[in-house]
């Protein structure tokens, strides 16, 4: 088969849902009620939704029909089997956990292998991820490089473990005190940046020595193995269905959140590889989830995410998903806006601090910069920055991270490229007006993962 030259979407629109447009009057109420937090607006207030790509995504055809398919016995269901069986063939785990998303594998995992006083190094963190692991009584040690924290630099795999911070880290604390390193295919925080497979590999020669676990938060891994076949030397002829693979096997298990690379609106699982940590985790499923056989997930949706699996790693797919943020991503940059390089893979982050630097940290401006956006335009976005990054355990301070961002999140097989011009528009327009823009003073804040519901008002 001819290989194709252009990202355009490999599949034909049949079904359409209506999104509306409201009126600015509209808008500055609904984003004042919410309390400035793009969380906690309405859907259908919404014109284009870029909250996230987290079970977002437009199922296919088969995967409709996979739907119907459903087998909703309580034990034992028909489409486990064969959910397991997609686990296998395209990821290479032997044990699978089902969950009912990606927190519930971290939940589990984190309780199973973290004991109090022990540190677990990173990839940059995660929100829930990082909250696990401290529920369980680690501690969090980012290792990813340098390059991760400048939104300006073009390094390809801003992914990477520095391996320096890694060995240091185990010469300071010891082996014994590193349930296992934790790394994440494509990492969010960092914009979407993809690990190198040579990096990887090195991570895994540096923890087999030291008899340390790696555990891979999968979540986007074929995103990471598309970035990997475009930019890595000697991937260009490998599929990314074999790049996934190729991951998964330098790695002891995985926590997945399917609802984004793998195309469901619901659904995620732990996969292992050492029969007694699976053994405990299918013990632990039981009491928080549901049955090891379909834990948490209905019959048609284990379906439905074993066609995704398989739909996830196809070379067309993959091309149009990435290449569609690029296109979007590109045209931002030839508007001059601040955005995090290189283009990641589910999304494009706005550098807040260099779109609005007339504001501190303390006042906010990734929050700032998302509830202007959905003012202008009605564009809904996240923030990225001190918000979500909450406070320091110890301490009680704010964690006042590098990269402050906006992030303009892309569901998958969802939007045209029209919406894609418009949201160009619309951030062009609010970058016109930025000096305009003033900041927010947090007025209600959650115990936990703050950024969800802590409430805001216009300083
Ligand atoms: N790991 C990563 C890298 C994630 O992006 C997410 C979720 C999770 C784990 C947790 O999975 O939501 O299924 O419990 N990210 C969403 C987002 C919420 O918008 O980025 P979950």
């Amino acid at each position: 088969m001819k290989k194709r030259k252009t990202w355009a979407e490999p599949y034909k629109i049949k079904m359409v849902e209506p999104v509306f447009m409201t009126t600015k009057a509209q808008r500055k109420k609904y984003i004042k009620e919410a309390g400035y937090n793009t969380f906690l607006l309405r859907s259908k207030d919404v014109y284009i939704d870029l909250l996230t790509d987290s079970g977002t995504s437009a199922m296919s055809d088969r995967q409709w029909a996979g739907l119907m398919m459903g087998d909703e016995a309580y034990a034992g269901s028909r489409n486990f089997y064969e959910l397991e069986e997609a686990v296998r063939h395209y990821y290479g785990y032997k044990y699978l956990v089902p969950t009912h998303q990606g927190r519930a594998a971290e939940h589990i995992i984190s309780q199973l292998m973290i004991k109090k006083g022990d540190y677990v190094p990173g990839n940059m963190y995660f929100t829930t991820t990082r909250l696990h692991q401290e529920l369980a009584g680690g501690t969090f040690v980012d290792v990813i490089v340098d390059e991760a924290h400048d939104s300006e630099s073009t390094f390809p795999f801003k992914g990477n473990i520095d391996l320096k911070k890694l060995k240091a880290l185990i010469k300071k604390k010891g082996a014994d005190k590193i349930p296992y390193v934790s790394i994440a295919t494509t990492v969010n925080m960092a914009g979407g940046q993809p690990i190198s497979m040579a990096n990887l590999k090195a991570v895994r020669k540096l923890t087999k020595k030291h008899g340390i676990p790696i555990i891979h938060d999968m979540t986007r891994v074929a995103e990471n193995a598309f970035m990997i076949q475009q930019k890595e030397k000697g991937y260009k002829k490998k599929t990314v269905a074999q790049i996934v693979k190729e991951i998964c096997d330098l790695t002891d298990g995985a926590t997945m959140s399917a609802k984004k690379d793998a195309l469901v609106n619901i659904g995620g699982f732990l996969a292992l590889n050492d029969p007694e940590i699976f053994d405990k985790a299918r013990n632990m499923v039981v009491v928080y989830e549901g049955l090891h056989t379909y834990g948490g997930m209905a019959g048609r949706d284990m379906q439905a995410l074993a066609i995704g699996i398989g739909e996830s790693v196809s070379c067309d797919h993959i091309r149009a998903r990435v290449g569609q943020v690029q296109y979007l991503g590109e045209k931002l940059l030839e508007a001059g806006i601040p955005i995090v390089k290189p283009i990641g893979t589910h999304g494009i982050f706005l550098d807040a601090k260099a779109f609005l630097p007339h504001l501190s940290q303390d006042e906010f401006p990734a929050q700032t910069l998302a509830a202007e956006l959905y003012l202008d335009s009605g564009i809904r976005a996240m923030e990225r920055g001190v918000v979500s990054a909450g406070r320091n355990k110890k301490t009680g301070k704010h964690n006042y991270p590098k990269l402050e961002l906006v992030r303009l999140t892309i569901p998958r097989r969802v939007y045209t490229q029209a919406h894609m011009d418009v949201i160009v528009d619309s951030v062009a327009s609010v970058y016109a007006k930025r000096n305009k823009i003033k900041g927010l003073k947090m007025v209600y804040e959650p115990d936990y993962l703050r950024f969800f519901q802590a409430r805001f008002e216009k300083l």
